[in-house]
């Protein structure tokens, strides 16, 4: 669970510092710098697994091809003199991770801070492209004391936080940084128990990866290890209809992509196999739950639903028993009722944990489904109040929005509004960067900081003038 982001000279993130509960909407105009705070969550994700070029490349709007250009991530990357990405991440790891060789390990510390500052490096000849530098990388426990300070959401301490937050000290720490006359080291420290040897030391400039994203061995640094697997659980879900409607073949994955790819072959495991992590399913049951949820969509009338398997072209397809009688298989729905049952899916999957991120969730979604929609995706997110686990999976879901019914139905604790206000850069000049206003009086307002009351929001839910619809015979005459 990320629980806090600082972001510095990433896109027109000049200087922003967000705190996330379960759940947050981030809402405000085009182009205000929604899906960069999204691109900056990826951002961190793809570094803890692959090379700094690599991640760099997947980002939104970045080149997108090796040899791309990584000034694009770096606020006003393109003018002369040094440019810095300055990223923080405060997260609730998991207790117990597993390695990629299959060992399994139990984290010393599960609330952590990760700081990284990545530096771009102009091409020593002056041509070409230039290429990302490390700077920085500290990996740090919260400590015991700071706990409470730290998880600003509310929270049942007995039920959720004692459940997720573990083994805290008073100074643990994984990766420090070290600058000795103009060199920049990267210290390694083994988990509480293992500091007989001095940690291994990696040079910073010469990294051409996180040091995070190098560490692999759950056994010596299980802390490490479970900061990775959390990173990599943040994930953007962008489904597309034509994603939602590819055949699964037998041997599809049985979990929903990014896109909603095997959505059939999911529910099909969801319902036929017995997990043992997460209790017996009983197959009608699954069915039920998902169909009586797709049936809040107004304009559906599902009966059932169920994924048969078909032998002879060793396909699974979703099939909906509509209340008319007819019955069809999924692919033939409408792409909003699509996503809509995509995301029923995830709901009913307890196997789906981690961070969400979602754009706009009420593409596609008529005006009357809104509030179906806007409940869905907050029942997606975990109730703090309650223990985490199968019947409350431990996920977190961050969405953005420009839709002013959307900001009308999310209750004001989970709003951001997102504005473009002017800022101070290091180098003196007021620019317009991305500001992030919690709502007045909610958790995440801070005392004495900027933030945002019913009237500031009015605009937002106001159509501006001749966008509405109007009837013919009104417009007549
Ligand atoms: N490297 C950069 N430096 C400074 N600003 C940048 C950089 N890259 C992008 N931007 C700014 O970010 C803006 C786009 O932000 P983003 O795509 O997050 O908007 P959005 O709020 O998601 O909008 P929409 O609602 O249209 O999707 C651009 O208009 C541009 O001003
Ligand atoms: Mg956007």
């Amino acid at each position: 669970m990320l629980t806090r982001l600082e972001v510095k000279g990433f896109k027109n993130l000049l200087d922003v510092k967000i705190d996330f509960g379960p759940f947050t909407c981030i809402a405000g105009a085009n182009g205000t710098g929604k899906s960069n705070v999204f691109d900056a969550i990826e951002f961190l994700s793809y570094l803890a697994d692959e090379t700094l070029a690599e991640a760099a490349q997947r980002v939104r709007g970045a080149s997108g091809s090796p040899g791309g250009d990584p000034r694009d991530l770096f606020w006003d990357g393109y003018r002369d003199g040094e440019h810095r990405i300055s990223l923080t991440a405060e997260m609730i790891v998991p207790a117990e991770v597993e390695d990629d060789l299959g060992v399994i390990a139990k984290a010393t510390a599960t609330f952590l801070r990760y700081d990284l500052v990545l530096e771009f490096k102009s091409p020593p000849t002056g041509r070409g492209v230039g290429r990302l530098g490390l700077a920085h990388e500290e990996l740090r426990a919260v400590k015991r004391g700071d706990i409470a300070r730290h998880m600003r959401f509310p929270h049942s301490a007995e039920n959720f936080r004692d459940t997720v937050v573990i083994g805290q000290g008073e100074s643990d720490v994984f990766l420090t940084t070290e600058s000795w006359e103009d060199l920049t080291f990267i210290h390694v420290h083994g988990d509480r128990g293992s500091h007989d040897q001095p940690p291994p030391r990696i040079a910073a400039g010469k990294a051409r990866r996180t040091v995070l994203s190098s560490v692999t061995g759950a056994d010596s640094h299980p802390t490490i290890v479970a900061a990775r697997r959390e990173m990599q659980s943040w994930r953007r879900l962008a489904l597309e209809p034509s994603a939602l409607r590819a055949p699964d073949g037998f041997a599809a994955p049985r979990s929903l992509g990014t896109d909603g790819r095997h959505l059939a072959a999911t529910l099909f495991r969801m319902a036929v196999e017995t997990d043992h992590d997460v209790g017996v399913q009983d197959e009608e049951a699954v069915y039920a739950q998902v169909a009586d949820r797709l049936s809040d969509l107004s304009g559906v009338g599902v009966e059932s639903l169920r994924v048969e398997p078909d032998p002879a072209r060793e396909v699974l397809t979703l099939y909906l028993q509509e209340r008319g009688g007819l019955r069809l298989p999924a692919r033939a729905l409408s792409e909003g009722t699509l996503r809509f049952l995509a995301l029923c899916v995830l709901l009913e999957d307890p196997t789906v944990t981690g961070l969400i991120c979602m754009e706009e969730p009420e593409n596609g979604i008529h005006p009357a489904n809104l509030p179906a929609m806007v409940e869905l995706v907050r029942d997606l997110s975990v109730d703090a109040t309650e223990r985490p686990g199968a019947t409350n999976p431990y996920r977190q879901v961050v969405i953005n929005t420009h839709a002013p019914g959307v900001v009308q139905l999310c209750d004001p604790d989970d709003l951001l509004l997102a504005e473009t206000r002017p800022q101070r850069a290091p180098d003196g000049r007021v620019v317009s960067a991305l500001s992030l206003l919690p709502y007045r009086g909610s958790w995440r307002a801070k005392q004495g900081g900027p933030t945002f009351s019913k009237a500031d929001v009015i605009p937002y839910l106001v159509a501006p003038p001749g966008a509405q619809l109007r009837l013919s015979s009104e417009t007549e005459g």
